[in-house]
């Protein structure tokens, strides 16, 4: 398997800070992140895999740990709102990355907010989103997972496949949603992959308030999903990709107005209903935060949506260490997410109680090269 060497880091480094990030950086975000796509596209179609890897994939990228009950391939995985319609799993691989979330992925394709939906602050290392889970839909993205899983080589890291809901479906029905997403997934996941319920975007209206019964909710969740599973397999049947269906749920929680009780309240939940793992966390409203960190537009207003990157750093770190001590005693896993843009963040991250970490502004502003530079620390 290629990795980089000592010199196709230095390349690959080079590259992206000479070419790469400032031809991204004369685009609108928006622009700026579907050309990334279409050109990951475009490598993984022409078999330039082996290119990615030589200029970007850490020697460290076997690191193998288990989270979330599957083995990642290393500590560094790609957060959800990347590859929101599962197409450059491969190229993603090719990076490096020890897991990488898809989606958030909803019932019936929607186009999300209109644009401009997200904007790049490049001063303070921050991204703020209002994309509102523009998504080709559940079907498009099953029939292509089992492309992926049928054709070409293996794809060796586990998915985590972020499901939500479509815009118009109000919150007493959104249940159907995620179950809908669910089963029309089933046949798909691999027994290493997960499912990543995300009830924390503040870009879908009133979402969030489904954490103000979150018992009710996940409850009503791991019934649905048995009963999904129990119609379609017996127990100890398994799917065509050798998965069993998964008790492997993973709940993403938000930054904003977590105190501990409610932490506590939401871990212990979790357990009792069998979730593998919490990510802290999704990106953040606070409009101190978006002030302090100039996410404002041009009459100073705070942008509308949810701000990531160094905005959020300290506020999800904060949330995840008042997370860690619940959750471990439930053993619950714990992934940090929000603001890692350097290899300190990551270690920040894991004295907070994290077994892993994922990231996606820190890729925006720092390049694929962070992911190496974070196993490099990690594993001392
Ligand atoms: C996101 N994020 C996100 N999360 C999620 O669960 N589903 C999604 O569809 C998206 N979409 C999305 C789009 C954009 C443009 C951004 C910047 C972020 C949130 C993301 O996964 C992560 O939780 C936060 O961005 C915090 O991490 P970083 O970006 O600070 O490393």
């Amino acid at each position: 398997m290629t990795t980089a060497t000592p010199l196709g880091l230095k390349l690959g480094e080079w590259f992206w800070k000479k070419r790469l990030q400032p031809h991204l950086f004369r685009r609108t975000a928006g622009d700026a992140h579907l050309e990334t796509v279409r050109r990951l596209k475009q490598l993984q179609s022409m078999n330039a895999l082996p290119l990615l890897r030589y200029l970007y994939r850490s020697s460290y990228y076997q690191m193998p740990l288990k989270v979330f009950g599957t083995e990642w391939g290393n500590p560094v995985g790609l957060a959800a709102g990347f590859d929101k319609q599962l197409e450059i799993i491969r190229a993603l691989e090719a990076l490096g990355f020890g897991s990488i979330e898809v989606g958030t992925i909803v019932p019936f394709p929607q186009f999300g907010n209109p644009e401009p939906r997200v904007f790049r602050y490049p001063d303070t290392l921050s991204i703020c989103n209002r994309y509102g889970f523009n998504s080709d839909g559940v079907l498009v993205i099953a029939e292509r997972a089992s492309q992926l899983h049928r054709f070409g080589p293996r794809v060796a890291i586990p998915i985590g496949y972020s499901i939500g809901k479509n815009a118009w479906t109000p919150n007493e029905r959104a249940l159907g949603d995620y179950l809908l997403v669910l089963h029309a997934l089933r046949n798909q996941l691999r027994p290493q992959d997960w499912v990543q319920v995300n009830i924390s975007s503040p870009n879908t209206k009133d979402l969030l308030g489904l954490f103000r019964t979150i018992e009710e909710f996940l409850h009503g969740f791991t019934e649905g999903a048995r009963n999904v599973a129990w119609k379609l397999w017996r127990p100890g049947e398994v799917n065509e990709r050798g998965g069993s269906f998964p008790n492997r749920y993973v709940l993403k929680l938000p930054p904003d107005n977590m105190s501990p009780d409610m932490l506590y309240r939401i871990a212990e939940t979790a357990a009792r209903y069998e979730f593998a793992g919490l990510e802290e966390g999704n990106t953040t409203t606070s409009e101190t935060l978006k002030h302090r960190y100039g996410i404002v537009d041009k009459d100073g207003v705070p942008e509308v949506g949810g701000a990531s990157g160094e905005a959020v750093r300290e506020l999800s770190t904060g949330v995840l260490r008042d997370l860690s001590g619940a959750a471990k005693r439930l053993r619950i896993d714990r992934v940090g997410v929000g603001g890692i843009s350097a290899p300190k963040h990551a270690l920040e991250k894991r004295a907070a109680g994290a077994q892993a970490v994922q990231l996606y502004s820190g890729l925006v502003f720092r390049g694929p090269g962070l992911v190496h530079e974070i196993l490099e620390v990690w594993r001392k």
